[in-house]
């Protein structure tokens, strides 16, 4: 199959993950208790071994295709969306690179449960938070950004009298937005949150 249409379907795949995941962490504005609940519900769709085998590869293949696409796309004439395509998709491989070695490290080397605690301990706590906060801030900018830029190369009619340009603009703008929500639910409303002794080892305590 060609990179491009690997990529295409592979990403599919991996945005229905994505959604859901952000839904939980969403939860996290109802409180810890609340994003817990909801993990548990979710995680037997994504954590049972078929779907889990098959989320890891999808991102393997995601980040190696998106490698060779950004190398073959590498340009002077993109520009706009098309650039951030390129920028937002690197910034994806690192962070997808990063985050599963931490779950992955947190959950068979430290034996921990990888729930809300483990997601926001370094989130909330000095001076890690300066590495954490644009860390998953920029993460789902990147997300949105991907998505924005490929549904301006894709469409091509307006929608609610908002041009292709205008819908992509206005999907990086709810992408912005929405990491704004998630780091204040996942800081407990910017006030912090009190992680548990067990996850203390996270941030060095
Ligand atoms: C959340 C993960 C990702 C999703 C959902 C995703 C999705 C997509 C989609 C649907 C396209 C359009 C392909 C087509 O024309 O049919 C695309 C293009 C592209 N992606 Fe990704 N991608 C992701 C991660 C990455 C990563 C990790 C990279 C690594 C650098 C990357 C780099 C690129 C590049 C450079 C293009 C432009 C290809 C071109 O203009 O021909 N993507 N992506
Ligand atoms: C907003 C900040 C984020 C936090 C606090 C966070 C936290 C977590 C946590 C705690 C887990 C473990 C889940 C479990 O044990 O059930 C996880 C898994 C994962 N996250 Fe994130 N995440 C964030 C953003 C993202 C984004 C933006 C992406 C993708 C673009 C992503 C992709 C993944 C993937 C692929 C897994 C592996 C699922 C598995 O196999 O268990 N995360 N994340």
């Amino acid at each position: 199959m060609p990179t491009k249409k690997l990529h295409h379907f592979s990403g599919l795949f991996i945005t229905l993950f994505v959604a859901l995941h952000l839904f939980n962490h969403l939860c996290s504005l109802w409180g810890a208790e609340r994003h817990i609940e909801v993990m548990q519900t979710l995680r037997p769709f994504y954590r049972n071994v078929f779907a889990e085998v098959l989320l890891l590869s999808a991102v393997a293949v995601q980040v190696i295709s998106g490698i060779r696409l950004f190398r073959a796309t590498r340009t002077p004439r993109r520009k706009g969306f098309a650039r951030l395509q390129r920028w937002s998709g690197l910034y994806l491989a690192m962070f997808f690179l990063i985050h599963l070695s931490a779950v992955m490290a947190g959950r068979y080397v430290l034996n921990l449960d990888t729930n809300f605690y483990f997601g926001v301990a370094g989130l909330n706590t000095f001076p890690f938070n300066l590495f954490f906060v644009p860390y998953y801030g920029l993460a789902v900018v990147a997300f949105f950004a991907h998505v924005a830029a490929v549904h301006s190369m894709k469409m091509k009619s307006a929608v609610l009298g908002l041009t292709p340009d205008a819908q992509a603009k206005t999907i990086l703008f709810i992408g912005i937005l929405m990491s704004i929500v998630l780091v204040y639910g996942l800081t407990n409303g910017f006030q912090g949150v009190v992680i548990p002794e067990s996850y203390k080892v996270l941030i060095g305590r």
